[in-house]
This record gives C-alpha cells, structure tokens and sequence, in this order.
C-alpha cells in the first residue's frame, strides 16, 4: 500500500476560494464567495442571543457525555416547530421523525444515504444550475444524479415552464431535491401558486420530495419562508427536509443542523428514524452538542427568542439595502444592461449574470471574489466596499 498514486484533487468551488481570499495581500480585497454573513464592518458576527445563551450553557452544563446518536430529543421537536409551525398536525401526528445533523450539508448526506438504501434504484433530480455541492453530496451516496430546468438566464427569472414539464417526466420510483427558499446560487424562487403546482405534481407523480432548507429567515421571514413545506403535506405524503442553522443562527463552525422524515404513519417513522440511527453511528456516532445545544437554548426561552427573531429581520434587512445600493452604484456607473433583477432576488445571494471571463477578470485584477457561474455573496457587500465593488464590476462589464 502506498500513497504515491494520489493525485491532488480540484479545491472546492465554494470554500476554496476563501482560501485564495485568505492568501490576497491586496487591502481592498472583497470576498463575496461562500454563503457567510457579514455585517457592515465586514464581520461574521456571533448574535447577541447566541452569546447570551452561552453564557447560561457555561453556567448550566453539567457534562460533556455523548448525545444520543440522533442528538437530543428537544431539539428534534424545536427543529420541528420552526420547519412546521408549533401547531402544525403533523407534529402531534407522530409521523415525522427529525435528527441533529452536523449542520445542513450532513442532514443532506445522511438523507441521502438514507434515500438509497431504501430505495437503491432511485435516481435523484436537482434543479440545474444548484448549489455546488448537492451534486457531489448525492454521488457520494451513490445516487445517479439528473438535472431539471429552473432558470432562464437571459431573462434572470424562474423558467417554470421547462421546470414544470421536467418534473412531470420524472418517475414515481426518482427522488427531486428542490430549495424551500433563497435557491442557491439564483435567489430566483418559485411563486406560491408556482409552488402549489409543484406539490400538486410531486403527489400526481409520487416522486419524493427531498426539501433543502439552509435559509429560513433569509427570504421574507422566518414564517413565510417556510410556506411551501406545508404545501407538500396534505393527504399523508412522505418527505425529507434538511435545515441548517448555520445562517439564521451564525452557528457556521458549530455545525448545528437537522434531518427531518415525514413518513405515512408513526410505525413507518420508528422504523426509517432506526434506519438513519444506523447510518449516522458508522458515519459520525452522533452530533457535536455545542451548536444544537445554543440553538435549543435560544429557541426555549421567549425572551432570546425574540431577540434572535429580530437578529435574523435585521441581517435580511441588510441584505436587501445592500441589493438596492448595488443595482443603484451600477446604474449611477452606466453600465451596460439593467441590473434591477437583484434586487427582486432572494436571500445570501444573486446570480449576476457575469460571464466567467468577467468573474475571473474580477479575482485576478481586482480582488473581488465570487464563485465560476457568476454567483455573489451579496451578504458580503459593505458600506465601505461597495464603491470599489461598482467599479471593478462597470469595468468588468465593459470588457
Ligand atoms: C454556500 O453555498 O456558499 C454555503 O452554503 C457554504 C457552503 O458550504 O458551500
């Protein structure tokens, strides 16, 4: 046995770049490439709920034993109040099961692992274009992985038309992964009555639904934003949902996530919850307490709830006067084209429309960072650099 064989591996499309950022010796440099918050100083902050829930943890923890391998039970029904709605029947139905994953992206590959054991013939549908790793995740679980239409790039809008007669082909057996809200990378999202023909598809095909939701909060609130699961609901259908809170949370290197199964009846949900406890134990052995345990903490108590409820309006909030100062420093600057769809966008991001030869134009010689396909993390955008911003995108423009 020898390592001698390895080839290096391509850096990743998304945190890649921050490690070309870290290295960029140029001052004015701006990275606008993974789906981190900033505020207006530039700063990842950690929220003053988040904090103040630490302090009580620090004060109240008495151990550092394991969790159990599906996390702790209060979280699960937290997770599941925020996804459903405290009242929601589906939570004193019993046919939903959730797990403290770390973080979204390992709620999705337990899903999937989940998804093609049960299911080893299923294929999985992503939106074209989608967030860089749902390809590589779903691969990795050994699903063949297939694309439907979701954008149409010249009029920076949803194609729902081509969207729509590729679900209807998809086959009853396949698994369609579709993004709650603030799809990722076009901020472009379905319209409600768009959303209710979806779920009407996925019931008339009987394909499963595998619903991303790493935003919540993000979009138009934390309510809103999770409207269209209850769309997919009605009439006992089954589903999976992965949350992250990550970004409603800032709890990025915590790792706090959740996996949720919606099945037909609390038998089949004892059995598919003791199936993804079998998958997590080989993979990881159960979650990493502290980043659930803050989520926990804040959610139980009413008072650091509101405070976090106005934490997350105020980083939406920004996000979008952000949006409007950039497509007015663009159109101040006279460039070509009318940039106002970024501003009907939704969430972290905004798919410029720039070419890669512009996107590259930008990190090579201008320092400005933002991921191949033309996706800004406009949650990176500043008072302080959206001048420098305007100018080197009207000079890319003008290439
Ligand atoms: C992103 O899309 O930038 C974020 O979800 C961060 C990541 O893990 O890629």
């Amino acid at each position: 046995m020898t390592f001698e064989a390895v080839n290096s591996a391509p850096a990743d499309a998304i945190l890649g770049l921050t490690e070309a950022y870290e290295q960029d010796q140029n001052p004015k440099k701006i990275n606008l490439g993974a789906g981190v918050y900033k505020d207006d100083q530039g700063n990842t902050p950690i929220l003053d709920c988040v904090r103040a829930a630490e302090r009580v943890m620090l004060e109240q923890e008495t151990t550092k034993a394991y969790l159990p391998i599906g996390g702790s039970p209060i979280y699960a029904r937290l997770a599941q109040e925020l996804l459903f709605g405290e009242q929601h029947p589906i939570i004193a139905s019993g046919r939903a099961r959730t797990v403290h994953t770390p973080g979204g992206t390992a709620a999705l590959r337990v899903g999937a692992d989940f998804l093609h054991q049960a299911l080893p013939k299923a294929r999985i549908w992503i939106s074209e274009p989608t967030w860089a790793n749902h390809r590589g995740v779903f691969e990795a679980a050994g699903f063949g992985v297939h694309t439907y239409t979701y954008y149409d790039a010249a009029n920076k809008v949803l194609d729902f038309e081509r969207m729509r007669s590729d679900l209807l082909r998809i086959p009853g057996d396949d698994v369609v992964l579709l993004h709650v809200c603030c799809h990722n990378p076009t901020g472009v999202d379905p319209s409600h009555e768009q959303w209710q023909e979806i779920a009407t598809i996925a019931r008339r095909q009987r394909w499963m639904p595998f619903l991303d939701f790493a935003y919540q909060g993000f979009g138009s609130g934390l309510e809103q934003d999770r409207a269209p699961l209850a769309l997919f609901l009605a009439n006992g259908a089954e589903l999976v949902v992965s949350s992250s809170f990550s970004k409603n949370f800032g709890l990025y290197q915590e790792r706090a996530g959740a996996l949720t199964l919606v099945t037909g009846s609390t038998d089949v949900a004892e059995a598919v919850l003791s199936q993804v406890k079998r998958i997590i134990r080989v993979n990881y052995s159960n979650p990493p307490a502290h980043g659930g345990q803050v989520v926990e903490t804040v959610l139980r108590d009413a008072a650091l709830r509101k405070q976090w409820e106005s934490e997350v309006t105020q980083m939406r909030e920004r996000i979008k006067a952000m949006r409007a100062a950039l497509v007015e420093g663009l159109r101040k600057r006279k460039v070509a084209g009318d940039f106002s769809f970024i501003s009907r966008q939704k969430g972290m991001f905004s798919y410029s429309g720039l070419t890669d030869t512009q996107v590259r134009f930008l990190r090579e010689q201008k320092s400005v960072y933002m991921v191949t396909g033309g996706r800004m993390n406009v949650a990176g955008i500043t008072t302080g650099n959206i001048a420098y911003l305007c100018d080197a995108m009207a000079e890319a423009l003008a290439l």
